[in-house]
Protein backbone atom coordinates (compact mmCIF):
# COMPACT_ATOMS: atom_id res chain seq x y z
CA UNK A 1 0.00 0.00 0.00
CA UNK A 2 2.83 2.32 0.50
CA UNK A 3 2.31 4.23 -2.89
CA UNK A 4 -1.17 4.35 -2.58
CA UNK A 5 -0.96 5.51 0.89
CA UNK A 6 1.83 8.06 -0.21
CA UNK A 7 -0.69 9.66 -2.42
CA UNK A 8 -3.39 10.25 0.16
CA UNK A 9 -3.86 13.53 1.72
CA UNK A 10 -1.76 14.05 4.48
CA UNK A 11 -4.23 14.59 6.91
CA UNK A 12 -5.60 10.83 6.25
CA UNK A 13 -2.21 9.48 6.32
CA UNK A 14 -2.07 10.76 10.00
CA UNK A 15 -4.90 9.60 10.85
CA UNK A 16 -4.19 6.07 9.25
CA UNK A 17 -1.07 6.21 11.28
CA UNK A 18 -2.54 6.83 14.65
CA UNK A 19 -4.86 4.04 13.59
CA UNK A 20 -1.46 1.65 13.10
CA UNK A 21 -0.31 3.02 16.96
CA UNK A 22 -3.77 1.99 18.54
CA UNK A 23 -3.38 -1.21 17.11
CA UNK A 24 0.42 -2.08 18.01
CA UNK A 25 -0.48 -0.49 21.76
CA UNK A 26 -3.53 -2.42 22.38
CA UNK A 27 -2.61 -6.07 20.63
CA UNK A 28 -5.60 -5.40 18.75
CA UNK A 29 -4.99 -6.59 15.07
CA UNK A 30 -6.96 -3.66 12.81
CA UNK A 31 -7.51 -3.12 8.69
CA UNK A 32 -8.81 -0.65 6.46
CA UNK A 33 -11.20 -2.38 4.89
CA UNK A 34 -13.69 -2.64 1.49
CA UNK A 35 -14.84 0.74 -0.24
CA UNK A 36 -11.47 2.64 0.88
CA UNK A 37 -9.32 0.08 -0.15
CA UNK A 38 -10.76 -0.16 -3.38
CA UNK A 39 -10.70 3.78 -4.48
CA UNK A 40 -6.82 3.80 -2.48
CA UNK A 41 -6.14 1.38 -5.35
CA UNK A 42 -8.03 2.92 -7.99
CA UNK A 43 -6.46 6.41 -6.81
CA UNK A 44 -9.88 8.13 -6.19
CA UNK A 45 -11.00 10.08 -3.55
CA UNK A 46 -12.68 8.44 -0.99
CA UNK A 47 -13.47 10.16 2.70
CA UNK A 48 -15.42 7.24 4.49
CA UNK A 49 -12.82 5.36 6.07
CA UNK A 50 -13.94 1.71 7.37
CA UNK A 51 -11.53 -0.16 10.10
CA UNK A 52 -11.98 -3.81 10.46
CA UNK A 53 -10.53 -4.71 14.49
CA UNK A 54 -9.93 -8.36 15.74
CA UNK A 55 -11.14 -7.07 18.82
CA UNK A 56 -13.13 -4.72 20.38
CA UNK A 57 -13.84 -2.39 18.03
CA UNK A 58 -15.25 0.31 20.49
CA UNK A 59 -12.53 0.31 22.81
CA UNK A 60 -10.35 1.13 19.70
CA UNK A 61 -12.53 3.29 18.51
CA UNK A 62 -13.12 5.57 21.93
CA UNK A 63 -8.99 5.29 22.32
CA UNK A 64 -9.10 6.70 18.71
CA UNK A 65 -11.32 9.21 19.24
CA UNK A 66 -9.74 10.64 22.81
CA UNK A 67 -6.46 11.17 20.98
CA UNK A 68 -8.17 13.25 18.97
CA UNK A 69 -10.79 15.17 20.96
CA UNK A 70 -13.47 13.80 18.50
CA UNK A 71 -17.14 12.74 18.83
CA UNK A 72 -17.89 9.53 18.09
CA UNK A 73 -21.04 6.97 18.07
CA UNK A 74 -21.12 3.37 19.65
CA UNK A 75 -23.70 0.85 18.44
CA UNK A 76 -22.89 -1.54 21.00
CA UNK A 77 -25.21 -4.14 20.05
CA UNK A 78 -23.39 -4.60 16.32
CA UNK A 79 -20.05 -4.24 17.94
CA UNK A 80 -19.15 -0.84 15.89
CA UNK A 81 -18.66 3.10 16.30
CA UNK A 82 -18.19 6.09 14.17
CA UNK A 83 -15.83 8.63 14.73
CA UNK A 84 -16.02 12.28 12.80
CA UNK A 85 -13.18 13.85 12.30
CA UNK A 86 -13.91 17.63 10.23
CA UNK A 87 -14.73 18.46 6.49
CA UNK A 88 -16.96 15.17 6.41
CA UNK A 89 -14.68 12.87 7.34
CA UNK A 90 -15.69 9.82 9.17
CA UNK A 91 -14.55 6.95 9.91
CA UNK A 92 -16.43 3.59 11.00
CA UNK A 93 -14.74 0.68 13.71
CA UNK A 94 -16.56 -2.22 13.04
CA UNK A 95 -15.02 -5.59 14.94
CA UNK A 96 -14.22 -8.33 12.55
CA UNK A 97 -17.41 -10.51 11.98
CA UNK A 98 -18.97 -13.65 10.50
CA UNK A 99 -22.21 -13.23 8.53
CA UNK A 100 -24.58 -16.38 8.11
CA UNK A 101 -27.69 -16.11 6.09
CA UNK A 102 -30.92 -18.28 8.08
CA UNK A 103 -32.94 -18.22 4.52
CA UNK A 104 -32.58 -16.09 1.14
CA UNK A 105 -32.92 -12.26 1.49
CA UNK A 106 -33.15 -12.03 5.08
CA UNK A 107 -30.63 -9.95 7.61
CA UNK A 108 -27.61 -12.20 8.02
CA UNK A 109 -26.99 -13.45 11.78
CA UNK A 110 -23.89 -12.33 12.74
CA UNK A 111 -21.24 -13.18 15.05
CA UNK A 112 -17.60 -12.07 15.55
CA UNK A 113 -15.20 -13.74 13.72
CA UNK A 114 -11.64 -12.82 12.13
CA UNK A 115 -10.52 -10.52 9.76
CA UNK A 116 -10.86 -13.34 7.05
CA UNK A 117 -14.15 -14.14 8.54
CA UNK A 118 -15.10 -10.29 7.64
CA UNK A 119 -13.86 -10.22 4.03
CA UNK A 120 -15.64 -13.92 2.82
CA UNK A 121 -18.80 -12.39 3.53
CA UNK A 122 -18.66 -9.20 1.28
CA UNK A 123 -19.95 -8.41 -1.86
CA UNK A 124 -17.83 -8.27 -4.40
CA UNK A 125 -13.60 -8.95 -5.21
CA UNK A 126 -12.93 -5.55 -4.90
CA UNK A 127 -14.59 -4.44 -2.48
CA UNK A 128 -13.46 -7.74 -0.33
CA UNK A 129 -9.93 -6.77 0.56
CA UNK A 130 -8.25 -4.89 2.92
CA UNK A 131 -4.86 -3.33 4.17
CA UNK A 132 -3.06 -3.89 7.17
CA UNK A 133 -2.18 -1.58 9.58
CA UNK A 134 -0.49 -3.72 11.89
CA UNK A 135 3.36 -2.96 12.44
CA UNK A 136 5.35 -5.48 10.83
CA UNK A 137 2.79 -5.47 7.09
CA UNK A 138 1.97 -2.19 7.57
CA UNK A 139 0.49 -1.41 4.04
CA UNK A 140 -0.17 -4.98 3.20
CA UNK A 141 -2.71 -5.60 1.08
CA UNK A 142 -5.01 -8.43 2.20
CA UNK A 143 -6.15 -10.09 -1.60
CA UNK A 144 -7.94 -13.15 -0.83
CA UNK A 145 -9.81 -13.10 -4.20
CA UNK A 146 -8.18 -11.42 -6.46
CA UNK A 147 -9.82 -8.45 -6.48
CA UNK A 148 -6.76 -5.81 -7.32
CA UNK A 149 -6.92 -8.36 -10.70
CA UNK A 150 -10.84 -7.71 -11.63
CA UNK A 151 -9.76 -3.73 -10.72
CA UNK A 152 -6.90 -4.10 -12.82
CA UNK A 153 -9.81 -5.50 -15.33
CA UNK A 154 -12.25 -3.56 -14.66
CA UNK A 155 -14.40 -6.85 -13.31
CA UNK A 156 -17.01 -6.84 -10.96
CA UNK A 157 -17.40 -10.23 -9.48
CA UNK A 158 -19.42 -11.84 -6.76
CA UNK A 159 -17.59 -14.18 -3.99
CA UNK A 160 -20.15 -17.10 -4.23
CA UNK A 161 -22.47 -18.10 -6.44
CA UNK A 162 -25.44 -17.60 -4.08
CA UNK A 163 -24.45 -14.23 -3.02
CA UNK A 164 -27.30 -12.15 -4.96
CA UNK A 165 -29.65 -14.50 -3.44
CA UNK A 166 -28.10 -14.21 0.36
CA UNK A 167 -28.60 -10.20 -0.38
CA UNK A 168 -30.50 -9.24 -3.04
CA UNK A 169 -29.06 -5.72 -2.79
CA UNK A 170 -26.41 -6.41 -3.98
CA UNK A 171 -28.04 -6.66 -7.61
CA UNK A 172 -28.49 -2.61 -7.20
CA UNK A 173 -24.62 -2.85 -6.04
CA UNK A 174 -23.08 -4.16 -8.88
CA UNK A 175 -25.34 -2.17 -11.03
CA UNK A 176 -24.13 0.73 -9.42
CA UNK A 177 -20.02 0.04 -9.19
CA UNK A 178 -20.36 -1.18 -12.71
CA UNK A 179 -21.65 2.07 -14.07
CA UNK A 180 -19.71 4.50 -11.59
CA UNK A 181 -16.14 3.02 -12.36
CA UNK A 182 -17.01 1.86 -16.19
CA UNK A 183 -16.70 -1.36 -15.49
CA UNK A 184 -18.32 -5.04 -16.39
CA UNK A 185 -19.82 -7.49 -14.21
CA UNK A 186 -18.00 -10.52 -15.21
CA UNK A 187 -20.66 -13.21 -17.20
CA UNK A 188 -21.23 -15.86 -14.40
CA UNK A 189 -21.38 -13.10 -11.93
CA UNK A 190 -24.36 -11.50 -14.59
CA UNK A 191 -25.64 -14.82 -14.88
CA UNK A 192 -26.37 -15.23 -11.34
CA UNK A 193 -27.61 -11.74 -10.76
CA UNK A 194 -30.20 -12.56 -14.27
CA UNK A 195 -30.83 -15.60 -12.06
CA UNK A 196 -31.82 -13.61 -8.71
CA UNK A 197 -33.61 -11.07 -10.91
CA UNK A 198 -35.89 -13.76 -12.54
CA UNK A 199 -36.78 -15.22 -9.18
CA UNK A 200 -37.73 -11.81 -7.69
CA UNK A 201 -35.17 -11.79 -5.21
CA UNK A 202 -35.41 -7.97 -4.96
CA UNK A 203 -39.29 -7.86 -3.70
CA UNK A 204 -38.35 -10.51 -1.14
CA UNK A 205 -35.78 -7.76 0.59
CA UNK A 206 -36.75 -5.77 3.39
CA UNK A 207 -38.47 -2.68 1.73
CA UNK A 208 -35.91 -0.03 3.54
CA UNK A 209 -32.96 -1.68 2.54
CA UNK A 210 -33.87 -1.69 -0.93
CA UNK A 211 -34.87 2.37 -0.67
CA UNK A 212 -31.00 2.67 0.64
CA UNK A 213 -29.71 0.64 -2.44
CA UNK A 214 -32.13 2.77 -5.05
CA UNK A 215 -31.11 6.11 -3.13
CA UNK A 216 -27.15 5.47 -3.63
CA UNK A 217 -27.91 4.80 -6.96
CA UNK A 218 -29.64 8.34 -7.53
CA UNK A 219 -27.24 10.05 -5.76
CA UNK A 220 -24.78 9.05 -8.09
CA UNK A 221 -23.14 11.60 -9.84
CA UNK A 222 -24.88 10.28 -13.21
CA UNK A 223 -27.30 8.19 -12.19
CA UNK A 224 -29.04 7.82 -15.76
CA UNK A 225 -26.31 5.07 -16.19
CA UNK A 226 -27.13 3.32 -13.64
CA UNK A 227 -30.66 3.17 -13.50
CA UNK A 228 -30.80 2.41 -17.11
CA UNK A 229 -28.86 -0.21 -16.84
CA UNK A 230 -30.99 -1.40 -13.55
CA UNK A 231 -33.88 -1.43 -15.98
CA UNK A 232 -32.21 -3.36 -18.58
CA UNK A 233 -31.19 -6.16 -15.96
CA UNK A 234 -33.86 -5.75 -13.16
CA UNK A 235 -36.95 -3.64 -14.62
CA UNK A 236 -38.12 -1.81 -11.79
CA UNK A 237 -41.37 -3.66 -10.62
CA UNK A 238 -39.41 -4.52 -7.62
CA UNK A 239 -40.44 -0.71 -6.57
CA UNK A 240 -44.25 -1.18 -7.89
CA UNK A 241 -46.02 -3.77 -10.21
CA UNK A 242 -47.25 -0.94 -12.31
CA UNK A 243 -43.91 0.60 -13.13
CA UNK A 244 -41.67 0.25 -16.22
CA UNK A 245 -39.11 2.38 -18.12
CA UNK A 246 -40.10 4.12 -21.43
CA UNK A 247 -38.71 6.02 -23.71
CA UNK A 248 -40.86 9.11 -21.68
CA UNK A 249 -39.10 8.20 -18.27
CA UNK A 250 -35.94 8.47 -19.91
CA UNK A 251 -36.28 12.03 -21.53
CA UNK A 252 -37.90 12.89 -18.21
CA UNK A 253 -34.98 11.90 -16.57
CA UNK A 254 -32.60 13.97 -18.89
CA UNK A 255 -34.79 17.01 -18.64
CA UNK A 256 -34.34 16.53 -14.68
CA UNK A 257 -30.85 15.81 -15.11
CA UNK A 258 -30.79 19.53 -17.05
CA UNK A 259 -32.41 21.29 -14.44
CA UNK A 260 -29.95 20.26 -11.63
CA UNK A 261 -26.73 21.49 -13.53
CA UNK A 262 -29.18 24.88 -14.07
CA UNK A 263 -29.90 25.32 -10.87
CA UNK A 264 -26.32 24.42 -9.67
CA UNK A 265 -24.92 26.79 -12.31
CA UNK A 266 -27.36 29.68 -11.53
CA UNK A 267 -28.23 29.27 -7.98
CA UNK A 268 -25.21 28.87 -5.97
CA UNK A 269 -25.67 30.11 -2.98
CA UNK A 270 -28.94 28.41 -2.42
CA UNK A 271 -29.54 25.16 -0.50
CA UNK A 272 -28.11 21.57 -1.78
CA UNK A 273 -30.86 20.26 -3.98
CA UNK A 274 -31.92 16.92 -3.01
CA UNK A 275 -31.52 14.98 -6.33
CA UNK A 276 -32.03 11.98 -6.00
CA UNK A 277 -35.52 13.21 -4.72
CA UNK A 278 -36.38 14.81 -8.10
CA UNK A 279 -34.53 11.57 -9.98
CA UNK A 280 -36.85 9.34 -7.92
CA UNK A 281 -40.39 11.00 -8.80
CA UNK A 282 -38.97 11.37 -12.60
CA UNK A 283 -38.91 7.51 -12.14
CA UNK A 284 -42.01 6.90 -10.91
CA UNK A 285 -44.26 9.46 -13.05
CA UNK A 286 -46.72 6.78 -13.92
CA UNK A 287 -47.89 6.66 -10.67
CA UNK A 288 -51.26 7.65 -9.27
CA UNK A 289 -51.34 9.41 -5.82
CA UNK A 290 -52.43 6.81 -3.97
CA UNK A 291 -49.72 4.25 -5.68
CA UNK A 292 -47.19 7.02 -4.22
CA UNK A 293 -48.42 6.93 -0.61
CA UNK A 294 -48.62 3.07 -0.58
CA UNK A 295 -44.86 3.63 -1.63
CA UNK A 296 -44.21 6.07 0.97
CA UNK A 297 -45.28 3.70 3.55
CA UNK A 298 -43.64 0.95 2.23
CA UNK A 299 -40.36 2.45 1.74
CA UNK A 300 -40.75 4.53 5.07
CA UNK A 301 -39.25 7.69 3.19
CA UNK A 302 -38.64 10.76 5.91
CA UNK A 303 -41.42 13.03 6.10
CA UNK A 304 -40.09 16.02 4.25
CA UNK A 305 -39.16 13.11 1.17
CA UNK A 306 -42.68 11.62 1.11
CA UNK A 307 -43.87 15.99 1.34
CA UNK A 308 -41.75 16.67 -1.88
CA UNK A 309 -43.56 13.63 -3.34
CA UNK A 310 -47.12 14.15 -2.65
CA UNK A 311 -46.68 17.82 -3.11
CA UNK A 312 -45.86 17.06 -6.80
CA UNK A 313 -48.08 14.49 -7.47
CA UNK A 314 -50.95 17.50 -6.05
CA UNK A 315 -50.07 19.69 -8.66
CA UNK A 316 -53.06 20.56 -10.54
CA UNK A 317 -53.36 21.58 -14.38
CA UNK A 318 -54.43 25.28 -13.20
CA UNK A 319 -51.01 25.73 -11.61
CA UNK A 320 -49.08 24.55 -14.82
CA UNK A 321 -51.68 26.88 -16.56
CA UNK A 322 -50.68 29.98 -14.78
CA UNK A 323 -47.19 29.44 -14.76
CA UNK A 324 -47.28 29.47 -18.52
CA UNK A 325 -49.04 33.04 -18.91
CA UNK A 326 -46.54 35.12 -20.74
CA UNK A 327 -47.41 38.33 -18.25
CA UNK A 328 -48.58 37.01 -14.41
CA UNK A 329 -47.99 39.49 -11.45
CA UNK A 330 -44.94 38.78 -9.40
CA UNK A 331 -47.36 38.61 -6.54
CA UNK A 332 -49.09 35.65 -7.94
CA UNK A 333 -45.85 33.59 -9.05
CA UNK A 334 -44.97 33.88 -5.87
CA UNK A 335 -47.78 32.44 -3.80
CA UNK A 336 -48.26 29.52 -6.35
CA UNK A 337 -44.51 28.91 -6.05
CA UNK A 338 -43.37 30.04 -2.38
CA UNK A 339 -44.67 27.25 -0.64
CA UNK A 340 -43.53 24.13 -3.08
CA UNK A 341 -39.73 23.07 -2.66
CA UNK A 342 -36.74 23.38 -5.09
CA UNK A 343 -37.33 20.17 -6.22
CA UNK A 344 -40.64 20.08 -6.94
CA UNK A 345 -40.31 23.35 -8.89
CA UNK A 346 -37.54 22.06 -10.70
CA UNK A 347 -39.61 19.15 -11.69
CA UNK A 348 -42.47 21.41 -13.24
CA UNK A 349 -39.58 22.65 -15.22
CA UNK A 350 -37.98 19.82 -16.24
CA UNK A 351 -42.10 18.13 -17.05
CA UNK A 352 -42.95 21.08 -19.31
CA UNK A 353 -40.99 22.77 -22.35
CA UNK A 354 -43.13 26.02 -22.07
CA UNK A 355 -40.84 28.82 -22.62
CA UNK A 356 -43.18 31.44 -20.76
CA UNK A 357 -43.20 28.45 -17.48
CA UNK A 358 -39.60 28.30 -18.04
CA UNK A 359 -39.34 32.17 -17.61
CA UNK A 360 -41.54 32.52 -14.91
CA UNK A 361 -39.76 29.74 -12.92
CA UNK A 362 -36.52 31.56 -13.12
CA UNK A 363 -37.78 35.48 -12.28
CA UNK A 364 -39.51 33.13 -9.23
CA UNK A 365 -35.98 31.81 -8.14
CA UNK A 366 -34.04 34.91 -9.12
CA UNK A 367 -36.00 37.81 -7.66
CA UNK A 368 -38.85 36.70 -5.43
CA UNK A 369 -38.12 33.24 -3.63
CA UNK A 370 -37.76 34.18 0.23
CA UNK A 371 -38.87 37.58 -0.05
CA UNK A 372 -39.05 39.86 3.34
CA UNK A 373 -40.49 42.79 4.04
CA UNK A 374 -39.18 44.87 7.13
CA UNK A 375 -42.76 45.70 8.42
CA UNK A 376 -43.65 43.30 11.38
CA UNK A 377 -46.39 42.35 13.68
CA UNK A 378 -44.71 45.22 15.71
CA UNK A 379 -45.16 48.15 13.62
CA UNK A 380 -48.96 46.91 13.39
CA UNK A 381 -49.33 47.06 17.35
CA UNK A 382 -48.08 50.61 17.38
CA UNK A 383 -50.29 51.72 15.15
CA UNK A 384 -52.74 50.99 17.55
CA UNK A 385 -53.93 47.39 16.00
CA UNK A 386 -54.80 44.40 18.14
CA UNK A 387 -53.34 41.16 17.25
CA UNK A 388 -55.65 38.94 15.05
CA UNK A 389 -56.19 37.71 11.65
CA UNK A 390 -56.13 40.88 10.28
CA UNK A 391 -52.38 41.32 10.99
CA UNK A 392 -51.87 38.54 8.52
CA UNK A 393 -53.49 40.27 5.98
CA UNK A 394 -52.00 43.48 6.06
CA UNK A 395 -48.56 42.10 5.88
CA UNK A 396 -49.41 39.95 3.42
CA UNK A 397 -50.58 43.15 1.50
CA UNK A 398 -47.45 44.59 2.45
CA UNK A 399 -44.92 41.62 0.93
CA UNK A 400 -47.62 41.47 -2.21
CA UNK A 401 -46.78 45.65 -2.76
CA UNK A 402 -43.18 44.90 -2.44
CA UNK A 403 -43.29 42.09 -4.75
CA UNK A 404 -44.97 44.10 -7.40
CA UNK A 405 -42.24 46.56 -7.03
CA UNK A 406 -44.73 49.35 -4.93
CA UNK A 407 -43.15 49.90 -2.32
CA UNK A 408 -39.18 49.46 -1.51
CA UNK A 409 -38.00 50.48 1.59
CA UNK A 410 -39.32 50.14 4.65
CA UNK A 411 -40.42 54.03 5.28
CA UNK A 412 -42.56 52.70 2.06
CA UNK A 413 -44.33 49.97 3.56
CA UNK A 414 -44.86 51.93 6.29
CA UNK A 415 -46.72 54.62 5.07
CA UNK A 416 -48.84 52.06 2.86
CA UNK A 417 -49.53 50.57 6.23
CA UNK A 418 -50.78 53.90 7.12
CA UNK A 419 -52.51 54.13 3.76
CA UNK A 420 -54.55 50.99 4.33
CA UNK A 421 -55.31 51.11 8.23
CA UNK A 422 -56.01 55.05 7.40
CA UNK A 423 -53.78 56.62 9.86
CA UNK A 424 -52.58 60.80 8.63
N1 LIG B 1 -20.99 -4.66 1.78
C1 LIG B 1 -21.38 -5.93 1.36
N2 LIG B 1 -22.70 -6.17 1.04
C2 LIG B 1 -23.61 -5.18 1.15
C3 LIG B 1 -23.24 -3.90 1.59
C4 LIG B 1 -21.90 -3.68 1.90
O1 LIG B 1 -20.56 -6.81 1.25
N3 LIG B 1 -24.89 -5.42 0.84
C5 LIG B 1 -19.56 -4.44 2.15
C6 LIG B 1 -18.65 -4.16 0.97
O2 LIG B 1 -17.41 -4.76 1.24
C7 LIG B 1 -18.51 -2.66 0.96
C8 LIG B 1 -18.56 -2.34 2.44
O3 LIG B 1 -19.45 -3.30 3.00
O4 LIG B 1 -17.28 -2.25 0.38
C9 LIG B 1 -19.02 -0.94 2.76
O5 LIG B 1 -20.31 -0.74 2.22
P1 LIG B 1 -20.77 0.67 1.64
O6 LIG B 1 -20.31 1.73 2.53
O7 LIG B 1 -22.22 0.57 1.31
O8 LIG B 1 -20.06 0.70 0.23
P2 LIG B 1 -18.66 1.19 -0.27
O9 LIG B 1 -17.99 0.00 -0.88
O10 LIG B 1 -17.89 1.94 0.76
O11 LIG B 1 -19.12 2.11 -1.47
P3 LIG B 1 -19.33 3.67 -1.59
O12 LIG B 1 -18.07 4.14 -2.23
O13 LIG B 1 -20.50 3.80 -2.50
O14 LIG B 1 -19.61 4.20 -0.22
Amino acid sequence: MKDYFDKLPQELQDLIKLASDIAGRSGMPAYLVGGFVRDLILGVRNLDLDIVVEGDAIKFASDFASCLKAKFITHRRFGTATVFINHGLKIDFATARKETYPYPASLPQVTFGSLRDDLVRRDFTINAMAASLNQGEFGKIIDLFNGREDLRNKLIRVLHDLSFIDDPTRLLRAVRFEQRYDFKIEPRTLKYLKEASRLKMLHKVHPQRVRDELILILQESSPLKPVKRLCALCGLSFIDTEMSFTKKTNAFLKAVQAQIAWFGKTHISRRKLDAWVMYFMALIEQLNISRVRRLCRQFVFRKGEEKRFLDYKKIKRSLVLQLSRSHIKPSRLFWLLEPLSYEVILLLRAKYKDKALHRNIADFLRMYNGMRIDTTGEHLRQFGLTPGPLYQRILRRVLNAKLNGLVRTKEEELSLVKRILKIK
